[in-house]
Order: structure tokens, then C-alpha cells, then sequence
């Protein structure tokens, strides 16, 4: 059975973003883990403007091409992990949008989630995103990678240091995605 395919999909789109230098790592630590062909998205350059399709996507009638694009891009997902920022104790709207814009590309696959922010560690953007993902008819890995104090592992050249701690639960987090990936496979194929 080939690997199944992983997207890393950076959700911060802001100018001097930490987002992409922390994308830039699980990125690093997923191919050395090997169990997935590892893909890195990043919303910034994907550029999707705010929901703009007339029709529910569910029903997916896409009349855009940037929709077509994305949806093309998802479909091609087995298993997601999104880098999502802490603003205002949730979650980016960038990120939410790539959300709302599709429906059956993100259903019965895997997700897991790497969050960075202050103190908080990014868990009040993760535990807003896990009713979203639900909704979906993802599957929400119980683990995932908090980093702390986001500001305080990156330089002003925006390169990022983890500790020996964020690798490890980067780990956790893979190994739990690629079991996940390979059952809903299974259940997919059988039903
Ligand atoms: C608009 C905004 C709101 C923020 N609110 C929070 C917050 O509520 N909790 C937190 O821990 N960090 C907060 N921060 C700090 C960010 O988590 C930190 O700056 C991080 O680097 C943002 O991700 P980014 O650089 O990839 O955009 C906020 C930052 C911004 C820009």
C-alpha cells in the first residue's frame, strides 16, 4: 500500500508571520518520519478571498476557479494538519475560510493540529477548531503540538528553535495521524 498523502497547510497569512517558520519544521519533522508523502500549503500563497461561492459547498457547484483549484488540491489529501496561530483566544480567519469553502474534501480524513501563540500555547485556536473540523466529518486527533511563547523560539530572521519536547509530540502527533489514515482507508475501501 503506498503512503498516504499529508498536507501541512499553514493558516497565518500576516506579513512577518511566525506561521511559516513553525510549517517550515513539521514539515522537516513529517518527511523524516516517513510514513506519508508530506505536502506544505500555505494559505498565503493560495490567496482564497473570503467565501465567495453562491452556492452551500456541500452541493459542490464551484462557479470559481480559485475554488476549483482548491478543491482539486484537498481531494488529493488523505490526512491534514493545520499550523494555526492564537488571535484573540481562537483561531485565525484564514484558516476557518479554507474550512468553510469545502465540504466532502475534508470528510472521513484525519486531521491534527500544531498550535503556537503565548502562554496559552495555542490551545484556545485548537479547541475552537475541533467542533469545526467535527462539523466537517473529520477526524480530530487527540494529540497535538502546542509550541509556548511562540516569540521567545523565533528570531527577528524568523528562524525557529524547538526543543528536544515540540519534536517528540511532533512525532506523537504523525504516528497517531498515520494509523488514523491507513483505517479510514481501510473503512473507505470496504465500504
Ligand atoms: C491579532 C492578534 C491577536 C493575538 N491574540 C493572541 C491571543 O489571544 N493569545 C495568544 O496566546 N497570542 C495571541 N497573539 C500572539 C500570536 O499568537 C503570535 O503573535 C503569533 O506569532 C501569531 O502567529 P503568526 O505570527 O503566524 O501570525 C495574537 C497576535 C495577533 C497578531
Amino acid at each position: 500500500m503506498q503512503n498516504p498523502h499529508l498536507q501541512i497547510i499553514i493558516g497565518s497569512t500576516r506579513p512577518g508571520r511566525a506561521g511559516a517558520a513553525v510549517g517550515g519544521w513539521f514539515y522537516d519533522v513529517a518527511v523524516k518520519h516517513d510514513a506519508f508523502t508530506v505536502e506544505l500549503l500555505d494559505l498565503a500563497t493560495i490567496d482564497l478571498p473570503l467565501l465567495n461561492e453562491p452556492h452551500h459547498p456541500r452541493l459542490g457547484r464551484y462557479v470559481h476557479d480559485h475554488t476549483k483549484r482548491w478543491s482539486a488540491t484537498i481531494s488529493a489529501g488523505d490526512a491534514f494538519v493545520f499550523v494555526v496561530p492564537e488571535y484573540n483566544r481562537g483561531y485565525n480567519a484564514a484558516t476557518k475560510n479554507a474550512l468553510d469553502y469545502l465540504c466532502k474534501e475534508w470528510r472521513r480524513k484525519p486531521v491534527g493540529f500544531v498550535g503556537y501563540g503565548g502562554v496559552a500555547a495555542g490551545a484556545r485556536s485548537i479547541q475552537g477548531l475541533v467542533p469545526v473540523v467535527a462539523s466537517l466529518g473529520m477526524v480530530a486527533m487527540a494529540r497535538s503540538v502546542n509550541v509556548p511563547t511562540i516569540n521567545r523560539m523565533i528570531t527577528a530572521d524568523g528562524d525557529f528553535t524547538p526543543n528536544p519536547r515540540l519534536d517528540q509530540s511532533a512525532g506523537e502527533l504523525l504516528d497517531e495521524l498515520s494509523g488514523w489514515a491507513i483505517d479510514l482507508a481501510v473503512a473507505g475501501r470496504a465500504g
